[in-house]
């Protein structure tokens, strides 16, 4: 598959994530990624839905983006520089969680992603659940310890892009009812 160049971020998500996340688009069925950095996973899942966002906080990384969906003619994806607060009023189907990976930061991007769904079913996914280092795992193990069913998703085990400390696998989902 002829992904886009990935111009500046050195990790993304793995191709078992990407399938998994895939596996849940279909026509009508729309992706948001809060923390999309260049665009790279955003346009490697676009076939799979109707319409994909995608948000960073860096306006240089929404200029690449924006041209990375150019040069590889993918026209159903938009890309908006902001954090959380700038996700637009909506229904997702499937929701990537990507962006800063402190716990203060993940609770924070969710309750506002929450607070924007329109009636419907949404999967929340958080990336690197597996990263000792991040608040990721907190946070999601909060949600699973009030009941939440938390799923795993992507590379259950062995996943170490950066290099650091892993401890589990690399991402939880967790469904979401408005
Ligand atoms: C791990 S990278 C994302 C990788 C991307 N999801 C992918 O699969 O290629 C984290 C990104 O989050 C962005 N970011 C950091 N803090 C953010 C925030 N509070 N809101 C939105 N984006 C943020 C960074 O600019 C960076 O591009």
């Amino acid at each position: 598959m002829g992904y886009p160049d990935k111009l500046s971020y050195k990790t993304t998500i793995t191709d078992e994530l990407r399938h998994d996340m895939m596996a849940l688009g279909g026509n009508g069925r729309r992706y948001l990624e809060v923390g999309c950095d260049v665009g790279y996973t955003v346009l490697s899942v676009a076939t799979a839905f109707s319409e994909c966002t995608g948000v960073d906080i860096d306006p240089a990384r929404i200029l690449v983006a924006r041209d990375n969906a150019m040069r590889a003619s993918v026209t159903n994806c938009a890309f908006i520089a902001g954090d959380s607060a700038s996700v637009p009023r909506g229904r997702w189907d499937v929701i990537l969680i990507d962006a800063d990976h402190s716990y203060a930061a993940v609770k924070l991007d969710y309750q506002r992603i929450v607070r924007s769904l329109e009636p419907g079913e949404t999967t929340i996914v958080f990336h690197d659940y597996g990263l000792a280092s991040a608040g990721v795992r907190r946070f999601v193990d909060e949600l699973a310890s009030v009941g939440r069913d938390v799923t795993t998703l992507g590379k259950r085990d062995g996943w170490n892009p950066l290099g650091g400390a892993i401890d589990g696998p690399e991402a939880m989902a967790i469904r979401v009812h408005v």
